[in-house]
């Protein structure tokens, strides 16, 4: 079994550089199979996602190369394919292919997405979009089957019942290439959804309303080939907020865009944590005095992102009191919990509350990284406690964080992989 192990304990300190953010990436890939010459994108983060979409596109005969962050994607030559089973049933992100294909090819088999297991996931409103644009959608098997042979995709206006980034992009795909104009109200405004919404454009699209909760979309017959670069992680810089304020001692965190992580930076300057905000970074200074307790609830952005409570948890520890978590995305989203509590926090969950005691005496343990953020949240514990944790299920880490090894090192950490025999 690979494991990620830390000798904790360490004060960090240094330079750390944002990638290319994951869930940009993940959508700007399947969309660009939607051009009809090559796309290629700039600063896509090293993610194990990111492998396994390349096979997928390579299964669909779509020619890609990857150096140094490009990837060229060339769909001249592909084919549509149906793929039930296999590598997209091992990524979320995989349900972009949904859209793309209704868009490209007005057809498609795609097997149910996988992903990290934050409880329910359900995708009725991506569905529910695809239907009033005029496709058929059958479920067969656990793979999802999509037919416009009754005539092309009509535009149309579609109210989505819950703010979902994924329902947004996927509908927005489909409706890229369809006739007439879509309205689809109620939709998800994380800065993905404008970088997405960029690349299209940039290929010819009609997309208006990016950012915004209603997005008006005149459909197209045809899309070109461009070059774009993708929008810094805003995670994966939360992620490293959490971890320079929980082990650091003056970590300056550079290429993030800071308004989209002005929530959780409200929420380090409550606790009391001193930072210094630049214009592309920012600089977490040492600090020995006691931390204040807060209350978290995460939101449709610009709220508090769901993917950040996780990577945050172990940060509470330090505050003297209790602090709170409300999950509204993901009130499943507690795998970390019994891990940290291995590790000596103080952890409750009462009706989807977390409950965090100040107690910022961890021990290293064994626990194991149930999903990406999980295992981030395990990460930050880890480098906080005494002694050594071993932290299991390493790919759910890898799936999403690029050179989280490499970056840790350089920031002094005592982090290596041990790769199973
Ligand atoms: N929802 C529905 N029906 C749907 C779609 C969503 O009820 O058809 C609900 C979900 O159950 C959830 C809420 O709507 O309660 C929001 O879900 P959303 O669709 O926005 O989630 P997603 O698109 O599947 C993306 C990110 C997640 C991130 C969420 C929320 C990708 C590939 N994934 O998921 O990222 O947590 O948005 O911001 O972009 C991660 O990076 O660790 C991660 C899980």
């Amino acid at each position: 079994m690979d494991k990620i192990i830390i000798n904790g304990g360490k004060k960090l300190s240094g330079e750390v550089t944002i990638s290319g953010a994951k869930n940009s990436t993940v959508a700007l890939i399947p969309a660009a199979i939607m051009a009809d010459t090559p796309v290629t994108l700039e600063g896509i983060p090293d993610i194990e996602d990111v492998y396994s979409l390349i096979e997928i596109l390579n299964e669909m005969n779509v020619h890609t190369e990857f150096h140094d962050g490009n990837l060229l994607i060339d769909p001249t030559e592909m084919v549509s394919i149906p793929m039930p089973s296999g590598k997209i049933n091992s990524l979320r992100a995989s349900y972009y292919f949904m859209g793309a294909l209704l868009a490209k090819f007005g057809e498609g088999v795609v097997g149910l997405p996988g992903g990290c297991d934050l409880g329910p996931r359900p995708i009725d409103q991506h569905l529910k979009g695809f239907r009033k644009l005029g496709a058929k959608v059958e479920n067969k098997m656990g793979a999802m089957h999509f037919d416009t042979s009754e005539g092309k995709l009509q535009g149309t206006k579609i109210y989505l019942d819950v703010v979902s980034v994924g329902a947004t992009l996927n509908i927005m795909f489909a409706a890229t290439k369809a006739e007439g104009v879509t309205i689809i109200e109620n939709v998800a405004r994380e800065p993905e959804i404008i970088d997405v919404a960029n690349l299209l454009n940039k290929m010819g699209a009609n997309i208006r309303g990016a950012g915004t909760d209603i997005l008006r979309i005149t459909g197209v017959d045809k899309l070109e080939g461009t070059s774009h670069r993708v929008i810094p992680d805003r995670i994966e810089a939360g992620t490293y907020l959490a971890i320079a304020a929980a082990a650091g001692e003056n970590v300056l965190i550079d290429n993030v865009i800071v308004e989209h992580i002005e929530s959780l930076v409200a929420k380090l300057d409550e606790m009391g944590i001193p930072m210094e905000i630049g214009e592309d970074s920012i600089r977490i200074l040492a600090n020995n005095k006691p931390l204040t307790p807060i209350s978290v609830k995460t939101q449709p952005y610009p709220g508090f992102a769901t993917d950040l409570q996780q990577p945050l948890t172990p940060l509470l520890l330090r505050a003297k009191g209790e602090s709170t978590i409300i999950d509204t995305i993901y009130p499943k989203r507690v795998n970390h919990i019994p891990e940290l509590n291995r590790m000596g926090a103080k952890i409750r969950v009462e009706s989807d509350v977390i409950l965090i005691s100040g107690n910022p005496q961890l021990t290293g343990a064994e626990v194991q990284a149930s999903d990406l953020r999980a295992g981030a949240s395990l990460v930050v514990a880890g480098l906080m406690a005494e002694g050594t944790t071993t932290i299991t299920g390493i790919f759910n880490i890898l799936r999403g964080y690029a050179n989280i090894v490499e970056k840790l090192t350089a920031m002094g950490a005592d982090i290596r992989i041990e790769y199973a025999e």
